[in-house]
């Protein structure tokens, strides 16, 4: 499903100005929209999925207008919040039969079924039986992600689905996603963690203070921030000025004083080298400059 966003507003009741004027197209695959805490991305992703209508702007999917189809494309979007809760009092198994038959899943065989692949594909069968709310933290974001798929959505919108999984979870959970979107649905996921992405989106957004700071790969996103990446061997009194006037990623200590990795043009007189940077060091380099940008213009 590909999407298309067009001067699109949101200013909530008490002002807050959340999304600034944002145009952005999403392609099939796996979409990766980055920002820091209040960036704007559970806002957008709550006027997609439409529980919000927007203060202006204009949403098509595949051609079909957002607002005048909601109902259409609304049986085609499965959605995982940021602050999902259960149902206390359902079994693993009910809740999601429940989500099953919200999701407009009729015949009980035909739920039966679907239900039992999904606790299988999630690794949640053995648990079926335990109350949803009794389930360990990464079993309940598997048990989120297992209620936005039963109806085999075309468009699947995540918000910080790994927020506080181990890394094995983690890396579960978005093994899970892109065998998902191999099965050609669009995924969207919002995260402020830049591993998530760069290890499975193709392409990706970089929301900032609710306006789009770049639209891209991640390897276009790295390329855009070689040359400003440092590594610099620094004594005890140099780390303290450095700090003060750059980014800096990364510290080691070493018999010298410190090893540390900035983010910057240029380094005025410091003992360093360039390196090649990454993707964290990408989005950092990003932040500032579109902050300047702004706060210049
Ligand atoms: N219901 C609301 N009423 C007023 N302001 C809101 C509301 N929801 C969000 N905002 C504001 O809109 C802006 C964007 O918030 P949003 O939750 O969309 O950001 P986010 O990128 O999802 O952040 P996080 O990473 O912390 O989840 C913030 O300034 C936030 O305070
Ligand atoms: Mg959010």
């Amino acid at each position: 499903m590909r999407i298309k966003i067009e001067n699109l507003n949101q200013v909530y009741k008490n002002g807050n100005h959340a999304l600034k004027d944002l145009n952005l197209e999403i392609p099939d695959g796996m979409f990766g929209l980055l920002g820091p805490n209040g960036a704007g991305k559970s806002s957008l992703m709550r006027i997609l999925v439409t529980l919000m209508k927007p203060s202006s702007g204009k949403i098509t999917m595949d051609g079909l207008d957002l607002f005048k189809n909601r109902k259409e494309i609304r049986s085609m979007l499965g959605y995982l919040p940021q602050d999902f809760r259960f149902f206390a009092s359902l079994k693993t198994s009910e809740f999601l039969d429940y989500a099953a038959r919200l999701a407009g899943m009729k015949r009980s065989k035909q739920r039966n079924e679907a239900v039992d692949k999904m606790l299988e594909e999630v690794g949640l069968f053995e648990v079926r039986d335990r109350k949803a709310n009794k389930l360990s933290g990464g079993m309940k974001r598997r048990l989120g992600i297992a209620q936005a798929l039963i109806n085999d959505p075309k468009l699947i919108i995540v918000d910080e689905p790994t927020t506080g999984l181990d890394p094995e979870e983690r890396i579960r959970f978005r093994n899970l996603l892109s065998t998902v979107s191999a099965k050609d649905a669009t995924i969207i996921l919002s995260t402020h963690i830049v591993g998530d992405i760069s290890s499975t989106c193709e392409n990706m957004a970089l929301l900032n203070q609710g306006q789009l700071a770049f639209t891209g790969s991640p390897e276009d996103l790295i390329k855009k921030a070689e040359g400003n990446v440092w590594q610099i061997k620094a004594t005890e009194k140099e780390y303290l000025e450095i700090n003060d006037k750059y980014p800096v990623i990364s510290t080691v200590p070493a018999d010298y004083g410190w090893e540390i990795q900035v983010v910057a043009e240029d380094i005025d007189g410091y003992y360093g080298e360039k390196i090649a940077p990454n993707l964290e060091h990408a989005y950092v380099h990003f932040m500032e400059n579109s902050l300047n940008q702004w706060t210049q213009g």
